[in-house]
């Protein structure tokens, strides 16, 4: 192996960490390739001043080549922006510094790579010790991810922190990133083909604590609606909640019409309504708000379209029903109802009906 690598370690108080992760990055990858580390350091702490002597004595004597960049004020994304200008190599390795993310994966991750002429390899967590809440926060924004973000779908765990790539996937591009999830914002705005997974195992933290809490989990969100707004999916939500509008006055005008002048018991207008309210929802998205992702069959679309609605509905009734059942006002609880058929339409439609 003989391509070097820069790599991007953000820091936050984490002196505690610093001579193990040297000494395991150095076993890693000593018979492996060059390297160069880059402490993207935001610590308020008197870690500073200790990494310095780190660098400076534990460095020289085990001969590692480090430096520690002052990203005082930075939060974790922009400090690993800061370093990419201090990075002299192609390739580029973002790594935690608190060992959570193993550096006995970075000659692996590497090999893929090159071997597999790769523009990124994700190392991607298998989480064993998350607690419910974050499980749950973790799945709603990878979902989000999945809706909002170019090509992620296939991406087991977009959110991670632990990647390789080649730098060039970055010229001309401007990253304007907030918060922790600065892969999103890679994937979203980089210039690249061939991205493949490592599992590893995300093991707990050897000292020091973490800085992710509630207020980290809401800029993410923030970070990903930038995204969004960025990337026009956001107008793509829109226009399908204008046409999901839409689609009410053509069911209630279907309605009134087919039961006042055609004489059809109500129920049975209410049928028809609904199913015309369908096909209008479905050619209107078809020919404007996914009218470039239309693949294959229009009546094939129709169908999982079709589908995608009844399904919807059955989950609309169901909420109403539990709702209801632990009290809450019918009329609110269809109303969430509608929200979650909503969200539920149009993650299929944009993950099934109109794929890309
Ligand atoms: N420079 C800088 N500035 N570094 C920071 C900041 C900051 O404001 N906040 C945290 N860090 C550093 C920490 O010191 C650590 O090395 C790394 O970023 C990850 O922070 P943790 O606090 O350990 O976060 P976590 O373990 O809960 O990890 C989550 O976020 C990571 C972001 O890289 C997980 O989603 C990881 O998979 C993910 O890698
Ligand atoms: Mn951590």
């Amino acid at each position: 192996m003989d391509s070097p690598v820069s790599i991007i370690i953000p820091t936050k108080n984490e002196g505690g960490n610093l001579e193990e992760i040297f000494l395991r990055i150095k076993k890693a990858l000593e018979n492996f390739c060059d390297y160069e580390i880059i402490l993207a350091d935001s610590s308020n702490d008197e870690t500073r001043k200790f990494m310095e002597e780190v660098i400076k004595e534990f460095g020289k004597e085990h001969k590692i080549k480090a430096m520690v960049l002052d990203c005082n004020g930075d939060d974790l994304s922009n400090a690993i922006i800061q370093s990419l200008n201090y990075g002299t190599y192609d390739i580029v390795a973002i790594m935690d510094g608190d060992l959570q993310h193993p550096p006995e994966m970075l000659p692996e991750m590497l090999k893929i790579l090159e071997k597999q002429n790769a523009d990124i390899v994700i190392g991607s967590r298998i989480t064993k010790n998350f607690s419910i809440v974050r499980t749950i926060v973790s799945g709603v924004y990878r979902s989000l991810v999945y809706l909002f973000v170019k090509n992620s779908t296939k991406i087991r765990d977009p959110g991670s922190g632990f990647f390789v790539f080649r730098k060039k996937i970055l010229e001309n591009v401007s990253l304007k990133p907030l918060g922790f999830k600065i892969l999103v914002e890679i994937l979203d705005k980089a210039h690249y083909e061939k991205v493949i997974e490592k599992r590893f195992i995300f093991e707990d933290r050897k000292s020091g604590t973490s800085k992710f809490n509630l207020n980290q989990s809401y800029i993410s969100f923030i970070h990903l609606f930038h995204i969004a707004k960025h990337n026009k999916e956001y107008d793509r939500f829109l226009k399908f909640s204008i046409v999901g509008a839409s689609g009410i006055i053509i069911n209630m005008g279907c309605l009134y019409i087919l039961t006042e002048f055609f004489k059809i018991f109500y129920l049975f207008s209410s049928a028809i309504a609904i199913e015309l309210s369908i096909i209008s929802n479905f050619i209107l998205n078809d020919i404007w708000t996914f009218k470039n992702e239309r693949n294959g069959n229009f009546f094939v679309r129709m169908g999982k379209f079709n589908l995608s609605r009844i399904f919807a509905s059955v989950i609309n009734v169901f909420i109403l029903f539990m709702l209801t059942i632990i009290g809450i006002n019918y009329l609110l609880a269809n109303l969430i109802g509608i929200f979650v058929a909503t969200l539920f339409t149009y993650v299929t439609s944009v993950l099934w009906v109109w794929k890309r």
